[in-house]
């Protein structure tokens, strides 16, 4: 089935080609899926309006400074916006800290789907998602820019990605894509294709494991022109 094919190529590309990033070496001594879940909080959290070179060294230094979410909860506002500065949206780092405050005096333990962790003072769907497949295997997808540019390409959809319906309509198609038995993967390789070969403006198609698959490379291969996606 087309959605098996898709599946595999991509978690199959991602196992052989994906970027060597801190953020996603689990540390050495720190394998709960706690640590993972704060891991993929902070990671993601950073990587929203920040370039990923940027966001590698104070990734870097925030882990040396506060291992853990019970760390986290113990530094000062002035602690965290002081590390912070340079990222900009401060608020992201309040949330960060107010949001780690809130998990730590949860009751039941981390929040590990995507709905309960969607409560959490700064995590929406984006973020929720990325946490619950990276760190807690739930099945859920995950979408931001580069992946409604794959998956709009994928499927030779044109549409206006700054539309409300539009971006509902690529979490439904992203829902349905997911793979269930390695879904924080599958999320990261279709973030990682957009980021890397599927880009805006030269996407290099001939390296891509699932042109094959791909509506606008068809297309394009037929009349050369691809579909016009707005990003
Ligand atoms: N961009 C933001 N988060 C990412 C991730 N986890 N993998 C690849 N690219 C990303």
């Amino acid at each position: 089935k087309e959605t098996q094919n898709i599946r595999m190529s991509l978690l199959d590309w991602y196992d052989e080609n994906q970027r060597d990033l801190p953020w996603r070496k689990t540390r050495s001594s720190e394998t709960e899926k706690e640590t993972r879940a704060y891991e993929v909080w902070v990671s993601e959290i950073m990587l929203q309006q920040t370039r990923v070179q940027t966001v590698m060294e104070y990734y870097k230094r925030w882990m040396h400074k506060w291992p853990t979410i019970y760390d986290l909860t113990q530094a000062s506002l002035e602690e965290v916006n002081e590390m912070w500065a340079g990222l900009g949206y401060y608020r992201r780092a309040r949330f960060l800290l107010e949001g780690a405050k809130m998990v730590v005096a949860e009751k039941e333990g981390f929040p590990n789907k995507a709905s309960s962790l969607m409560k959490v003072k700064g995590i929406g769907e984006y973020t929720a998602g990325a946490i619950a497949s990276i760190a807690f295997n739930e099945a859920v997808p995950v979408v931001d820019g580069n992946v409604i540019r794959v998956l709009a390409r994928l499927k030779a959809i044109s549409a206006n990605p700054k539309d409300r319906l539009t971006v509902k309509n690529f979490w439904k198609l992203a829902a349905q894509l997911v793979d269930p038995s390695r879904p924080g993967d599958f999320n990261q390789s279709l973030m990682e294709l957009g980021a890397t070969l599927c880009s805006v403006t030269k996407p290099s198609c001939s390296s891509c494991p699932i042109s094959s698959q791909c509506r606008a490379y068809s297309l394009f291969q037929e009349n050369r022109t691809l579909p016009v996606t707005e990003y």
